[in-house]
């Protein structure tokens, strides 16, 4: 059973792991097909505001690509509140930041989780300054490194329509996937959000509505009878 999915509360109260799973094979198909007519490596996940699920889903939908043997790396560029070491239950002491800023090697900061495939790249120590060391050209030089090593680089990232980090990153990051927690947002932040998107020209690649309630039969559309 896939940790990452097993080890969130939300998982099991859904008491549904194999339609979860479908949910991100799903997803997984779309941005495969998004790629047939362009070279997608880097992807920010962003949503308007805190708590929609932009960590989880990110997370999630790594360890789907990764179990089509892609290599994979998270990014956690949530430099506001990073939590993708809480959800793989690793240290931060080393990050992104300590390679931006201290010229730290990317070897020396990276966790490669050999039980789910994926690289995993903290935020590191949180600065004082996120917008400003997220504006330099060292995020963009990293990420367009890692595009020659990685199949897939995933970025989280802090609400756009809370701080601007996420269209400084959605500026030079390949697409974007944009989280909606059903129930937890409003329309017009909705359009807030993607008007900051376009106006940074992010190519945007869909949305994804998460924390929605669905009636299980719904959802049973394939399930096998006896
Ligand atoms: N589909 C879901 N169903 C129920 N709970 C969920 C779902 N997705 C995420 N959650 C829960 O919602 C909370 C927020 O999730 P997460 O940390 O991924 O949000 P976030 O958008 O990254 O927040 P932040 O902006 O603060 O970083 C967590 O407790 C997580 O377990
Ligand atoms: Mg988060």
């Amino acid at each position: 059973m896939n940790p990452i999915l097993k080890n969130n509360n939300f998982n099991r109260l859904n008491n549904n792991f194999d339609q979860l799973k479908e949910a991100y094979k799903s997803i997984r198909t779309n941005i495969q097909f998004s790629n047939v007519d362009e070279n997608i490596k880097s992807i920010l996940v962003t949503s308007s505001k805190q708590n929609e699920g932009k960590s989880v889903v990110i997370s999630n939908l790594a360890e789907s690509f990764s179990s089509l043997e892609k290599k994979i790396i998270i990014i956690d560029a949530d430099l506001r509140n990073p939590t993708i070491h809480k959800i793989f239950g690793l240290s931060n002491e080393l990050g992104l930041t300590n390679i931006i800023t201290k010229n730290k090697e990317l070897e020396d900061c990276v966790y490669k989780d050999e039980v789910l495939g994926l690289d995993i790249l903290t935020s590191g120590t949180i600065p004082p300054n996120p917008s400003e060391l997220l504006h330099s050209e060292k995020v963009k030089e990293l990420i367009d490194n890692l595009k020659k090593e990685y199949d897939y680089i995933f970025i989280d990232s802090p609400p756009i329509g809370i701080v601007t980090d996420a269209g400084i990153l959605a500026s030079f990051s390949d697409g974007v996937i944009f989280v909606v927690g059903s129930d937890e947002v409003d329309n017009k932040m909705v359009k807030i959000s993607k008007d900051r998107l376009y106006k940074v020209n992010a190519n945007i690649l869909g949305v994804i509505l998460n924390k929605y309630k669905c009636n299980q039969n719904e959802y049973n559309y394939y399930k096998e009878t006896d």
